[in-house]
């Protein structure tokens, strides 16, 4: 499915501002999560799904010996990551590349990247096997692969318990599903893994809690999902009124799946 049937919905300048946010909501966990799961500097890393590239930054700022090759197959959020990321006196530009594929069927070369890593790429794919075959094929021996993606069912865990959110959470998948992606990807991605012969396998988790990412960060996020389905839009003051309540929280699971090539 073409990533802008997404966008399409909301228009691409708020989608890139959408991603902005959510690539930097968590990020310093999660850079701690990516040492700890053994992302080391100084690698060649391939970045799949990189978007308008804010991620991408976040890999470069925490990785400053990294060179990273960014791949997406859509044409206007890599052209503006490639500007943003080359526009700056600062030497971004100078260690990363943007090309223009599709991870289902690349053309990266063998045994090339030390390191792989796809960020909320996985729910949007309609052969995750493939893809998880090609990153098999472009992984150096030894080479580690980082998934980070999430489950529905773990996604948007809410207190006191919100039917609105859950309601919410529900569409959001019947929505990617009509578009042949699947947010229930997390439950399947390791026993892919397991299955295409990755070793060392791991699953990790890093939470977004509201209590410490601030309950605003949520609501801001969930609204801007909630105008991709106008059917949706009717419930906001209940939706409202759950964020206002002073006891309310809302965590989000983000999944980590790792596994290495054998050597
Ligand atoms: C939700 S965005 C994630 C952006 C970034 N990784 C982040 O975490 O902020 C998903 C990205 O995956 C890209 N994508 C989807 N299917 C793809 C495919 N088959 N090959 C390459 N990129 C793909 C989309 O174009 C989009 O830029």
């Amino acid at each position: 499915m073409a990533y802008s049937e997404i966008y399409k919905k909301i228009g691409l300048e708020r989608e890139i501002y959408r991603l902005q946010k959510q690539a930097y909501f968590g990020s310093d966990r999660e850079i701690k999560m990516l040492r700890n799961l053994g992302v080391e500097d100084n690698k060649l890393l391939l970045e799949i799904g990189s978007g308008p590239g804010y991620y991408t930054k976040v890999l470069l700022d925490a990785f400053k010996n990294t060179e990273i090759i960014s791949l997406d197959n859509d044409e206007a959020l890599l052209s503006f990551a490639y500007k943003m990321l080359n526009d700056k006196n600062d030497n971004y530009g100078n260690r990363v590349r943007f090309i223009n594929d599709d991870i289902i069927k690349s053309s990266l070369k063998d045994n090339y990247f030390d390191v792989v890593i796809a960020r909320f790429v996985f729910q949007h794919l309609s052969d995750p096997v493939k893809a998880l075959k090609e990153i098999y094929r472009v992984l150096k021996p030894g080479g580690k692969v980082i998934i980070i993606d999430v489950d529905s069912e773990l996604w948007g865990l809410t207190y006191p318990k919100n039917n609105l959110i859950n309601q919410l959470n529900s569409n959001l998948s019947k929505f990617q599903s009509s578009l042949n992606g699947n947010r229930e990807i997390g439950r399947s991605l390791l026993t892919f893994m397991k299955l295409l012969n990755f070793k060392n396998l791991n699953i990790e988790t890093v939470i977004n809690h509201s209590d410490i990412l601030g309950k605003e960060n949520f609501k801001y996020n969930i609204d801007k999902a909630l105008e991709i389905d106008p059917r949706m839009s009717s419930i906001l003051k209940e939706y409202n009124d759950f964020f206002n309540l002073s006891y309310s929280s809302i965590m989000i699971l983000k999944l980590f799946f790792y596994g290495e090539k054998p050597v």
